[in-house]
């Protein structure tokens, strides 16, 4: 797929690995899936800054039952990042005791970030407390978690674009493509975000 001219990532994106509409496509059927196991109730989304804002707010618009959103911060792993311990840097402004909970989440990869989270919301007393990522590198998880709606397993590259960063940018672009691999570490021994 042709990388689109606007805005300007020559150098860093080479390749387009879901084009705009492909993820628009997915997000749909994963509102559709959601609405019809949800129908009669109400649902509380909650996304995990800043990356899974962008997909929770095309996803809210495809669910068809009443749903509030709220927003959880959390800071990027510590010195070890593998020990899945994050800071929280902005808790929930509603409460989700007794609510039926949607976790929101753009990617999981290894499940250290997403298994902390679930472990703190489950902790607050949900009636229901379910997870729905668009992007899953299933064979990349060390924590085992259950993920109820998935969207697009993604190969072992580092992407950018659809809320996913690189350095804290190029979240907007609609599409996701590849991160050039001559901008960081290409024995891939680690990856990315883990430097
Ligand atoms: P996990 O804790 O290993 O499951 O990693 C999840 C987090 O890693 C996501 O919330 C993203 O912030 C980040 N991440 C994983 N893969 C990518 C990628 O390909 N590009 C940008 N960020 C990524």
């Amino acid at each position: 797929m042709s990388i689109p001219e606007v805005p300007d990532v020559s150098g860093l994106v080479t390749e387009v690995l879901l084009t705009a509409g492909q993820i628009q496509t997915t997000v749909r059927d994963l509102g559709a899936r959601i609405s019809a196991d949800y129908a009669g109730r109400e649902l509380s989304l909650v996304s995990i800054l800043k990356g899974g804002t962008f997909f929770l707010v095309d996803l809210a618009r495809a669910i068809e039952v009443p749903v509030t959103i709220d927003f959880f911060g959390i800071s990027s792993y510590g010195a070890d990042r593998h020990s899945g311990v994050v800071r929280i840097t902005k808790d929930l402004d509603e409460s989700i005791e007794g609510r039926d909970v949607l976790l929101v989440e753009d990617i999981v990869d290894t499940g250290l970030t997403l298994g902390y989270i679930r472990r703190a919301l489950e902790a607050r007393g949900p009636a229901s407390l379910r997870t729905c990522v668009l992007f899953d590198r299933p064979y990349r998880r060390i924590v085992d978690l259950p993920v109820e709606y998935r969207g697009l397993e993604l190969p072992d590259l580092f992407v950018v674009g659809y809320g996913l960063d690189w350095q804290q940018k190029y979240r907007n672009l609609p599409y996701v493509g590849v991160l050039n691999p001559e901008l960081y570490d290409p024995s891939r021994t680690r990856m990315p975000w883990q430097a």
